[in-house]
């Protein structure tokens, strides 16, 4: 990752090498590919495209070095090599009798454990004999067009003339392992993907206690960390630090990615904004507990490694067979977080979200949880469809509360059988009474979890996770299926499909609503526990895998007490997450601007819901709550039976407008203008590819008397075309972009809104 690399930085005797040998080609580029470049002598890869590159190479001692990650170098003539070092205090690798070479200051691709890196290791493997310790060496090496797949897991995927993958081969012959690091570089983005398998030649079964997804060392330490943090109802909170000697650690130990911890986080350029500086984005394919370390060491060099927490984590390899770790996605930026972000939400979209809807425009909705949690009936259900469908809204979705006794959250998860008591017809009136107003139809579900008051688990009491005769943690009154097991996946699979078909649904709120605890399955060995909590997320995959296969045309959006599973290997199945359970539309600016570093603008459900807001109690006006709504996939939230005329009429517009403009929120390119983590106030923007349209959304979050005056830059426009804003008047880019305009006056109120609309004019 060091910025730039010159003949300074190589010790004496390289560069006269370099000058000798200055008429001699280094590079010999494989015929292969453009994407990688393949140098001998020593062996060298380069992958890179217009805008990133990313170099690794073989040193002597068949060690895999990294040499370089960051923006795209043009002209590259393999002139990289680690000066011969000997530390004190930091032994050479094995059979290297020279002593002047030390694994602890060089920069690899994958370190192995117990050897003479005293950083934290990639792998750890416990052997036969006990042995822990693994030093792999280079091998071979294959190149191939497009990118396969993770066989079990989700990943971002790509047409062989999008993409190509170089897969090293490292072996540890003493322990006959084998390690396949994989890399795929995207033609288009500034975008490398890493993946990790480890395969066991060996003739008795190992351990597998560690394996990340990948590592990544860098002699520039002149970096912050940026993280997404937080808690229920308070989801991403953008959190800056610089980095210091020692270890950071950002995980989950929760069996999902979770509220408290993003499975993302950048290395940014301590002057790094919105629009300048260098910015690497690290974030994980993954959905279950996930483990961050950032390690900066005595010679302030900074590893990076990202991959399935070790906790409680131990894997058994058969001879012969392979364990495969999650994808990791890299992207870099040389123009600060947005572009980041821009090329997130771009490889998401297109490598990523596998539904049919990915690029579809999202269809507003009206979801009866705030309107009415438990308590409905027929009739009732259907005055707020018809009264949704007044309003100009398109789906309804019938939340928590159709199925088995539920009437409050203490039973029936598990019993997917509409309550009769409720809905005495069942599904199927309501949903025609949606699609006969021509409006779609979604059901809630919970799939992952049991109720104890609830027949599932009268029937089948072992198929929770627990440890038998211990002390259950219990949170909501509900405990986590184990979907390790095939018969629990079946199981749930055969439910949904019968209401998914008796109900003819369109779309699918699939919630979450605890943690894992007590992780342990009575059917698996004592050896074989600490495979649970993962063997659960494959299960969890396999049956989202057969139920999107099954039913393309159902619209999934994941949830999990809103945004605790916001992740990217929740994406790659249901192309839209519940953001948060907080509605407040000002907490939902931080919310939406922290998720919206890493995932895209179509992905994020977000809703207009009634006053006071019953999270926060805050008051805020209708119209900015329609904007912060609009702002992402909107909905509402809220009775409109209980809307005076004058707020329907609103809404009505609100709708109206949002309908004129949705492509161009989700699909637009995000700009973020001015941050709710820093000031008292928010802006952002969505700007049409071909720049002729945009729309700018701006919100004033706390007043001050004699405020300063405050001003709105827009970003993104052609600076020689003219737009009319708002109708009202007509600016060129350039001045919107560098002059700006001030968006609101003085006086204008807590919580108030405004917004831009620009159109290209003649
Ligand atoms: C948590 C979700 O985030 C809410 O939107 C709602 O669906 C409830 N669960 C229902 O129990």
């Amino acid at each position: 990752m060091p910025k730039s690399i010159s003949a300074q930085v190589l010790p004496a005797c390289l560069r006269s090498v370099l000058i000798i040998r200055g008429g001699i080609s280094m590079t010999k580029p494989s015929a292969k590919s453009e994407l990688i470049e393949v140098s001998s002598n020593p062996l060298t890869f380069h992958l890179h495209n217009s805008q990133v590159s990313y170099v690794l190479g073989v040193e002597d001692e068949n060690i895999l070095a990294h040499h370089y990650y960051g923006k795209a170098v043009d002209h590259y003539s393999n002139l990289r090599r680690y000066p011969r070092l000997m530390r004190h205090f930091a032994p050479s690798p094995e059979d290297i009798e020279t002593r002047d070479f030390s694994l602890s200051t060089l920069p690899q691709e994958f370190p192995g454990a117990g050897g003479a890196d005293y950083r934290e290791p990639g792998i750890v493997v416990q052997f036969p004999n006990g042995s822990r310790t693994v030093n792999f060496t280079y091998d071979s090496y294959t190149i191939s067009d497009g990118k396969p797949q993770l066989a079990g897991l989700p990943a971002t995927f790509a047409q062989e003339y999008e993409a190509q993958t170089l897969t090293v081969k490292l072996v540890e012959s003493d322990a006959q392992l084998e390690l396949y690091l994989s890399y795929t570089i995207f033609r288009d983005l500034p975008v490398i993907t890493r993946s990790t398998r480890v395969k066991n030649l060996g003739q008795q079964p190992v351990q597998v206690q560690r394996l990340v997804s990948f590592s990544l060392d860098s002699p520039d330490n002149e970096l912050n960390l940026l993280q997404l943090n937080g808690r229920y109802a308070q989801e991403r909170n953008v959190t800056i630090e610089p980095l210091n000697t020692g270890i950071k650690i950002l995980d989950s130990k929760r069996g999902a990615s979770g509220h408290t911890q993003n499975p993302f986080c950048a290395l940014i350029d301590p002057h790094a904004t919105e629009f300048s500086g260098e910015v690497f984005g690290f974030c994980l394919v993954y959905s279950g507990s996930h483990k961050s370390i950032i390690q900066m060491d005595g010679y302030n060099q900074v590893r990076i490694q990202m991959g399935i927490n070790d906790q409680n984590f131990e894997w058994w390899l058969e001879p012969q067979k392979s364990f495969q770790s999650p994808e990791a996605v890299l992207v870099h930026s040389e123009q600060g977080l947005n572009s980041m972000s821009q090329s997130f939400h771009e490889l998401f979209l297109n490598h990523l979200m596998k539904s049919k809807y990915s690029h579809q425009t999202r269809p507003i909705l009206l979801n009866n949880w705030e309107a009415t949690y438990f308590n409905f009936d027929e009739k009732k259900l259907q005055d707020i469809i018809a009264s949704s469908h007044d309003l100009g809204i398109e789906m309804f979705v019938l939340d928590d509360g159709w199925f088995g006794e539920r009437d409050a959250p203490n039973s029936s998860l598990g019993d997917w059988v509409v309550d009769r008591k409720k809905l005495p017809n069942g599904l199927k009136p309501l949903s025609d009474y949606c699609h006969n107003l021509d409006m779609k139809f979604g059901l809630w579900f919970e799939p992952e979890m049991i109720s104890v008051k609830s027949k599932l688990y009268q029937n089948h009491p072992d198929w929770v996770l627990e440890v038998p005769g211990q002390r259950r943690s219990i949170d909501r009154s509900q405990f986590v299926l184990n979907l390790g097991r095939a018969e629990v996946r079946d199981y749930l699979l055969e439910r949904m499909s019968y209401i998914i078909e008796h109900a003819d649904l369109d779309y699918i709120k699939w919630d979450m609503n605890r943690n894992m605890t007590e992780v342990y399955d009575a059917k698996l060995s004592a050896s074989e526990q600490g495979e649970v909590s993962h063997r659960y997320i494959l299960g969890l995959y396999d049956l989202l895998e057969r139920l999107t296969d099954k039913y393309p045309d159902i619209l999934f959006e994941s949830c999990s007490g809103g945004g605790g599973r916001y992740d990217a290997g929740m994406l790659y199945y249901m192309p839209q997450t519940w953001t948060s359970d907080n509605t407040d539309a000002i907490a939902r600016l931080k919310i939406q601007y922290g998720t919206s570093l890493v995932y895209p603008v179509v992905s994020m459900g977000a809703h207009v819901s009634a006053v006071p807001n019953e999270q926060t109690g805050r008051m805020t006006p209708l119209r900015t709550r329609g904007l912060v709504a609009s702002s992402g996939d909107l909905g509402y939230e809220l009775n409109p039976l209980n809307l005076l005329e004058n707020e329907r009429q609103e809404v009505k517009l609100q709708v109206k407008w949002y309908k004129a403009h949705r492509r161009l929120i989700q699909f637009g390119k995000l700009y973020r203008l001015q941050n709710p983590f820093e000031t008292t106030r928010a802006a952002w923007m969505f700007v049409s590819d071909d720049k002729k349209e945009a729309v700018a959304m701006y919100f004033n979050i706390f007043s001050e008397a004699s405020s300063p005056l405050h001003m709105l830059n827009f970003v993104g426009l052609d600076p020689s075309q003219k737009y009319s804003i708002n109708g009202k008047y007509t600016a060129y880019g350039s001045e919107l972009m560098q002059i700006g305009i001030y968006p609101l006056t003085q006086n204008d109120g807590d919580f108030d809104s405004a917004v831009f609309e620009l159109k290209a004019v003649e």
